[in-house]
């Protein structure tokens, strides 16, 4: 028997109705926050991740479905949705336009990771990008779009916040905390060694427990800010305050991807197991004109779908649609029929193989219907139905011309 590639899932059934029930709801909110739908494609140029995403980053570095197609290019399915929408935002000379320019997107994210509990190798991520906008209060409707979803979804969480300081802070901060590693000598993992030459800051991401345990009094980035730096963060967090969405500082917050300075987030819940962020995101001024485009301010966030799909939780089920069945062979032309007239407004649960009443009864039950209509060779006689409201547990016999 042929099976799904290990860390790939199929979406069914209950899980689909959250899936699309979360979709839904999300857009719904980004709408109202006044971004519009992009889509961009699932294949794109690998050159585009590793300049945008960056070389060092274990996704570059360890997690893409790369590969050369057939025109001798080399291209790679798309491990997050950021450098695809500034690639399109550029392309399509939005950059040149100027203004304000926010979308949301979602779909399918291919990484090649470990597969375990909520870390999957294709994923669908919700995410929104906005460009244009400089002030910091961008940033916070971020997290309040967030949020939002999320109580809208009925999930509680946790957001860290960081910032990661920009061209003017960073560079002497980097030099600080390399000092720092150094001094530690061969006491930190050889995986933080190497981030050292390729990105230091990641050190203070590193999973192992002794790295962490050192990392502790390592000098912090948030202590070390520039005015301008410092103000918005500082800004962001009153906003926030002032909003009632509670935050915690993480100094050790420094995101997965090379592409962030100042604003970094991330909201995690302590339900789903060890793979705890279900969003991520922060502000990103510089990547449009790192890709070629003209500088734009930048920020966004995504949220992971699978890892909110246990939490969501649905509005109670209405009962919605009609279920017509037939009680003898004879009235299925009728069913089929009336099915659908009444298809062009409501929706429409038939059976074509005749049953008895009770089993058509069950049935309508189990999809939720609001109406059982069922047909049998006497009303196919007097050219009527038989009608039940499984809501209002009402039923009655109409004339086939009146339903
Ligand atoms: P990210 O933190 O890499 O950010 O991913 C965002 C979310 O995608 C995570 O918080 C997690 O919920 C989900 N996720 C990531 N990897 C996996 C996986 N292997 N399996 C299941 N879920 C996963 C980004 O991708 C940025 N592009 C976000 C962003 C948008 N920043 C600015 N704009």
């Amino acid at each position: 028997m042929i099976k799904s590639l290990r860390g790939m899932n199929d979406i069914l059934s209950d899980d689909y109705e959250r899936f699309t029930y979360f979709i839904q709801t999300a857009s719904n909110v980004a709408t109202r926050y006044g971004f519009h739908f992009i889509q961009t494609p699932l294949l794109e140029e690998t050159a585009l991740f590793k300049r945008s995403v960056g070389d060092s980053s274990d996704i570059v570095s360890k997690e893409m479905y790369q590969f050369t197609d057939k025109g001798e290019n080399d291209v790679c399915l798309r491990p997050e949705g950021t450098a695809g929408v500034v690639r399109a935002f550029i392309q399509k000379k939005l950059d040149k336009a100027g203004g304000i320019h926010r979308f949301f997107y979602h779909g399918a994210m291919f990484r090649y990771e470990r597969p375990q509990k909520g870390r999957l190798r294709q994923f669908h991520q919700f995410g929104v990008e906005s460009f244009g906008v400089e002030s910091v209060y961008e940033d916070a409707s971020m997290i309040m779009m967030v949020h939002d979803i999320l109580v809208a979804c009925g999930i509680g969480y946790k957001l860290q916040l960081n910032s990661l300081g920009c061209k003017t802070c960073m560079p002497p901060y980097r030099q600080e905390l390399i000092h720092f590693v150094k001094n530690l000598g061969d006491k930190v993992c050889k995986d933080c060694l190497r981030r050292l030459e390729t990105n230091p800051i990641r050190v203070l991401d590193c999973k192992n427990t002794t790295c962490q345990q050192f990392y502790t009094n390592a000098p912090k980035l948030i202590n070390n800010l520039c005015d301008d730096c410092e103000d918005d963060f500082a800004k962001l967090k009153s906003i926030l305050e002032d909003n009632n969405i509670e935050y915690e500082i993480d100094t050790n917050l420094v995101r997965g991807l090379d592409y962030y300075s100042k604003t970094a987030f991330e909201f995690i819940s302590d339900k789903i197991g060890s793979q705890s962020a279900i969003a991520g995101g922060g502000r990103y001024d510089k990547l449009v004109e790192f890709l070629d485009g003209k500088a734009t301010p930048a920020v966004g966030f995504a949220m992971g779908i699978e890892r909110l799909l246990e939490l969501i939780k649905m509005p109670h089920n209405t009962h919605n649609g009609y279920y017509i069945g037939a009680m003898d062979e004879e009235a299925i032309p009728l069913v089929v029929k009336l099915s659908q007239g009444k298809r062009k407004t409501k929706k429409v649960t038939i059976d074509y193989k005749a049953r008895n009443l009770q089993k058509h009864l069950k049935a309508a039950d189990k999809v939720n219907a609001r109406f059982c209509v069922v047909i049998g060779s006497n009303e196919l006689k007097n050219s009527t139905l038989w009608i039940k409201d499984l809501k209002n547990k009402t039923e009655d016999t109409i004339k086939v011309k009146d339903f």
